[in-house]
């Protein structure tokens, strides 16, 4: 912070150092031994966190004092040194500097901010939020460092020498490496240097900006016009410490119903209900398992969300009953904008409680979307949640068993919110420049919070705009991406950088949202979407159909191909969930997760690991029939051929259109269900152990797939070993009931594979 002067004098309260300064006051939180939070306010706008739920403010194993004009700050992890202006300098146990604040001028001349001043408004921003940052913080940088995370930015995975905004923003047109903002703002970065690794969170739901060393190779930095500086500093020995860190602050992914694993038919927008029931018996006909299908907008009357247009879909209750009984779940789209037409029971209410935003004079704002003129609720405000989850009874009721939350960035027609609309935060009246960002995260949370408290059941809900935290209450996708393989090569960074950003259960549209899929690009879409955590085909209105029976055959056996596979990885892709859930850790994880220090894993953009245990190499490039696969050091398993291949090279892999390159590290025990169409088919009591190496280990969960009776203790864990020839396991928690009957055992390191039987 500039000019704040020197340190006057500190105080402690708790875990928090009151810092103060000639010239205002600040204060460092100590979390923990690994993260401290940095605050300033020099605006004192009262904010509170919106990712960040719980409470830290216990921790006291710290020390402090002051010396030479400085604060000095040890936790057994790290030491934070306080300077005049409030530079903090942060060092490991041994004293060596894990990133230091940087001290000298920044390199953005006054002719660059204009220049970019320009661009942003062109992206339509306005004009007072360009990139004039008043408070920002820089730090140093070293020559050789990556920075991954920050949601789901455009690009690769390696965020260096590129600029960013956090302003969630919908815009349709073809999303290229330029694009600043997307839908999500995600504030959150780790920084990846030779031996060094660190996370900075920077909790501003204002527009923000990242530089991650563009300007300069001497830094990077973050800023914001509005709000405080608010920013906790995460340390950790590797990239999963500070994902832990990370998501220790804002929440983790909690395990979703099994269902909603698998695989999910969307399309803007199927018509009726025949239509609907067209795709339900179609995917059954091609053998292709499918959980759930969507419906979009087009469901409802006039776009009025609650509503069911009674022509399209005139008994909604039989005919979900009908689907259910097809193993089929309905989810249901809901749009934050409810159509301004009195006589509508929701606009009538809302109004009625003064639910929707306002402008500046308390007239309730106007714009557009879907249903022509619309208001937007006030998600920050509690009262205005509990009424909007309620409203959805109207659709439970008839069966639906999720919600998909969508425009809440939020979008609108006639031009974006101007900066003083008025919303809540909580009582606290504030304006659009600071609720912008958290208005798709605060109607998520609402439908989250209704959806658990009705069912009991783990909710499903998916939503477009987010901000940190936003996991804890939902899924997301990557929005409205293009049918075109850039947009596929892109799938992979995004998921891998939104994973790295705490946000787990993420998925692309497969097959590209607008314009159309060739088949060969439909093929190889699938092949990634079958390991995204969210598995989605889903496409626009006015694009070729793209449902897998619209191609040739061989399109049809390739989609079935993946689409099985998934369905054989459930209980793997479970498992990842249930340890997301403990630790942060993605499902889909980037390359450098799990290699951190193996250079060829830094920058690698076409390849991804599934967990620790698999790694996929899609075909990305049209026309290839051979991929340059990596494999980190070790030995691994074609997954297809079960040939050993022995790792730490890079060698060229012979992938026709049906072949995605998949790998299994060898020590892995990997388990997989019996094919089915869809879940709750079967009653999963069979489970196959794939044993790859001559030892081999897994730790393996299971519980009901449903509810949170497992937060109570109902589950198990079965500890599988094989060595020695044989196969052992140990159910080590001891929680759930309905056990496995049956484990097939098959060694896949031998030349013939023969399996064994063990009846439970
Ligand atoms: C938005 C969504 C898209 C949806 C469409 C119609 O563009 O991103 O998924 O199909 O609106 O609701």
């Amino acid at each position: 912070m500039n000019n704040i002067g020197k340190i006057k004098n500190y105080n402690i309260s708790k875990n928090i150092i009151n810092l103060i300064f000639e010239k205002g006051t600040g204060f460092l939180q100590i979390i923990n031994e690994n993260i401290i939070r940095v605050y300033c306010d020099p605006k004192n706008e009262g904010s509170h966190s919106k990712a960040i739920e719980k409470i830290f403010d216990d921790f006291n194993d710290f020390t402090s004092k002051q010396k030479d004009g400085k604060i000095i700050i040890k936790t057994k992890n790290i030491t934070a040194i306080v300077e005049s202006d409030f530079y903090v300098d942060f060092f490991d146990q041994n004293g060596k500097s894990i990133v230091k604040d940087y001290r000298k001028p920044l390199a953005q001349t006054e002719q660059l901010r204009q220049e970019q001043a320009e661009i942003l408004i062109g992206e339509g921003h306005s004009v007072q939020d360009s990139n004039t940052q008043e408070l920002y913080i820089a730090k140093e940088l070293e020559p050789y460092e990556c920075f991954y995370g920050l949601g789901d930015k455009t690009g690769f995975l390696n965020k260096r020498h590129y600029d960013y905004i956090m302003w969630n923003t919908d815009d349709p047109s073809p999303q290229v490496d330029s694009y600043r903002a997307l839908y999500k703002s995600i504030p959150f970065y780790i920084s990846l240097k030779k031996d060094t690794v660190y996370g900075i969170f920077f909790d501003n739901t204002f527009k923000t900006y990242f530089d991650m060393g563009k300007n300069s190779d001497e830094y990077c930095m973050f800023g914001a016009n509005n709000g405080a500086i608010d920013y906790y500093f995460i340390y950790g020995k590797n990239m999963k410490d500070i994902i832990g860190g990370y998501t220790l602050l804002t929440g983790t992914t909690p395990l979703p119903q099994l269902w909603t694993l698998g695989y999910q038919q969307s399309r803007w927008g199927y018509i009726d209900e025949k239509d609907i029931g067209y795709i339900a018996d179609s995917m059954r006909e091609h053998k292709i398992p499918c959980d759930v299908i969507h419906m979009d907008i087009d469901y409802m009357d006039g776009y009025r969300v609650f509503t069911w247009d009674k022509e399209r879909h005139p008994n909604p209750k039989e005919e979900l009953e009908k689907l259910a009984k097809q193993g089929i779940k309905i989810v249901t789209i809901i749009d934050p904008g409810i159509k301004k037409d009195k006589g509508y029971s929701i606009y009538d209410e809302g109004l009625k409680n003064r639910y929707f935003a306002t402008d500046k004079d308390g007239v309730t704002y106007v714009n557009a979307v879907w249903p022509g003129d619309s208001v937007y609720p006030d998600f920050g405000n509690s009262d205005v949640r509990k009424w909007w989850g309620k409203n959805h009874k109207a659709l439970l009721d008839m069966g639906v068993q999720g919600i998909w939350n969508d425009m809440n960035e939020p979008a609108s027609f006639n031009g974006p919110l101007p900066d003083d609309v008025v919303f809540r935060d909580e009582d606290r009246y504030t304006t659009h420049k600071e609720i912008h960002n958290v208005y798709g995260h605060n109607m998520a949370k609402a439908t989250y919070e209704y959806l658990k408290e009705e069912t009991g059941k783990r909710p499903f809900v998916i939503t477009r705009a987010c901000y940190s935290g936003s996991q804890k209450y939902s899924t997301a996708w990557t929005g409205d991406n293009h049918s075109i393989w850039a947009h596929l090569q892109m799938a992979i960074p995004q998921l891998c950088n939104l994973g790295l950003s705490g946000m787990s259960f993420v998925g692309t549209d497969v097959g590209g949202f607008s314009y159309d899929p060739t088949p060969e690009l439909m093929a190889r879409w699938v092949q990634v979407g079958c390991f995204s955590p969210l598995f989605r085909n889903h496409s626009a209105l006015g694009t070729k159909y793209q449902e897998p029976w619209k191609f040739k055959k061989e399109i049809i056996d390739i989609y079935r191909k993946y689409v099985n596979l998934r369905y054989s990885l459930l209980p793997y892709i479970y498992d990842l969930f249930y340890i997301g859930e403990k630790t942060g850790l993605p499902v889909i994880r980037a390359m450098v997760l799990e290699y951190e220090n193996d250079i060829n894993a830094q920058n690698c953009n076409d390849q991804f690991m599934l967990g620790e245990n698999i790694l996929v190499s899609p075909v990305v490039m049209q026309g290839a029939t051979h991929k340059t696969v990596y494999l980190p050091e070790g030995n691994w398993y074609d997954f297809w051929t079960n040939e050993k291949i022995t790792g730490n090279k890079h060698f060229t892999y012979r992938a026709p259109l049906d072949v995605c390159p998949i790998f299994v590290k060898e020590g892995t025990i990997l388990p997989m269900y019996e094919q089915m169409e869809y879940v709750g088919e079967k009653a999963l009591d069979t489970l196959i152990l794939n044993i790859y190496g001559n030892t081999a280990k897994y730790t393996h969960y299971q519980d009901n797939y449903t509810d949170f009776n497992y937060r109570n203790g109902e589950y198990n864990i079965y500890d599988f070993k094989y060595e020695h020839n044989s196969f052992v396991y140990t159910v080590k928690h001891n929680g759930y009931e309905n056990k496995y009957k049956k484990f097939i055992v098959c060694n896949k390191s031998k030349t013939h594979e023969n399996c064994e039987i063990i009846i439970i």
